[in-house]
């Protein structure tokens, strides 16, 4: 089977940036951007122009900037947000506007007061009005994941109609499963009239922890574009994690999925999104955690010191970081122990590790991670030292 390449819209400066207190101005943004159009992402939201004069200096200021990327807007099926999208966008390359509605019962009951049918006009006018001022134009059904596929299949239909390039699904609650998820995005590929003229999208929350398991089985089952955010920050409990679904389909390569994601710039872009926005990513966050690639019990550190594949499924140098770190603790083992000190200029026989260990679980015992300066005490203090 040939491989099918999988857009990556990242929507860190968007979703993402709706973090509560996580702002960013516009020459953060500006960085970040270009950090994202070299890390190779196919689309940059970049923002959501008409919601403050802030946030339209930003897309205005992104879209001068980035120079591969396609540059996207956010707007409501509103016309007043449209053309301010599209003055934002004016000066980038490839410009395109994300426009939509809420198409779960909810959202039409509550949010708008309407009906169905009234939903699926506003979809196809706010497509249509969208294509007055741009070739791309990507169309959002809000919470999806919660409408039901027959009506979804319909409001997909709307869009195709009024020119939509792209039809994003976005499960806004994260409440699907994956297997819901997946069979959703199948249905639509098979049912919606005129879907090879559109790519399906999937843009998935974590509420439940599922948002890269939904977004992978989303693409399984036919979606070519996954939304997602650097470190998979966003409101709530976040975004797919761009990291996460790059590699998953990385390390699967008989899926057939690939992206245009160096990936070896993975960690420094993860680094610089924590930086500027001032959100500590968690020690055990997959791929760009501190501890991704540490090991830290005895058994885990003598197999990796054997051959890093026992207990590593990536190769840390794969996403920017240089190398596994054997983090000694009360837990390690002597080949860890012996490990560190060959590393320190210690060649340990047997005897002499045996004694130097002892005094190393002592000491482990009382502080939790025993650093570079502690080895150094631990063995010159030793009474083997003068022959070591
Ligand atoms: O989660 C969501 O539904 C969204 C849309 C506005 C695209 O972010
Ligand atoms: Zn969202």
């Amino acid at each position: 089977m040939p491989n099918e390449h999988v857009q990556i819209f990242d929507t860190t400066l968007r979703d993402g940036e709706q973090v509560p207190g996580c702002k960013l101005n516009t020459q953060q943004k500006v960085i970040i951007a270009k950090q994202l159009d070299q890390l190779g992402v196919d689309v940059i939201e970049a923002g959501f122009p008409i919601s403050s004069p802030g946030d339209f200096k930003s897309v205005e200021a992104v879209s001068q900037t980035v120079e591969n990327a396609t540059v996207c807007g956010l707007t409501r099926a509103v016309k007043k947000d449209i053309e301010v999208a599209a003055e934002a966008l004016k000066k980038a390359r490839k410009p395109r506007i994300h426009t939509g509605i809420g198409t779960s019962d909810s959202h039409i009951k509550h949010k708008f007061k309407s009906t169905r049918e009234e939903i699926l006009v506003r979809a196809y006018e706010a497509v249509k009005y969208a294509k007055s001022f741009v070739e791309d134009v990507e169309f959002y059904a809000e919470d999806a994941g919660r409408t039901d596929n027959e009506y979804l299949a319909r409001v997909c239909e709307e869009a195709i109609r009024g020119g939509a390039t792209v039809l994003n699904i976005p499960d806004t609650t994260g409440y699907c499963l994956p297997s819901e998820y997946g069979a959703k995005i199948k249905y639509l590929k098979e049912n919606v009239r005129g879907i090879e003229k559109a790519i399906l999208s999937c843009h998935c929350h974590n509420d439940l922890g599922l948002a890269t398991a939904n977004s992978v089985e989303g693409t399984i089952n036919g979606a070519r574009q996954v939304e997602c955010t650097i470190n998979g920050i966003g409101e709530r409990a976040g975004n797919t994690a761009l990291e996460e679904v790059v590699m998953v389909f990385k390390q699967h390569p008989y899926l057939n999925l690939v992206t245009g994601i160096k990936t070896e710039l993975l960690y420094q872009t993860s680094q610089l999104v924590s930086e500027s926005m001032g959100i500590y990513t968690q020690p055990n966050k997959a791929i760009v955690g501190s501890n991704a690639f540490a090991h830290s019990s005895g058994i885990h550190q003598d197999g990796v010191i054997k051959n890093r594949e026992t207990y590593e499924i990536i190769d840390p140098k794969d996403v920017g970081v240089n190398h596994s770190a054997i983090v000694l603790t009360a837990r390690s083992g002597r080949a860890a122990l012996a490990y560190r000190a060959k590393n320190l200029g210690y060649e340990l026989t047997k005897l002499q590790l045996d004694e130097v260990y002892a005094n190393f679980l002592d000491f482990a015992d009382r502080k939790k991670e025993i650093e570079d300066d502690d080895i150094h005490q631990i063995i010159e203090t030793s009474s083997i030292y003068s022959q070591i």
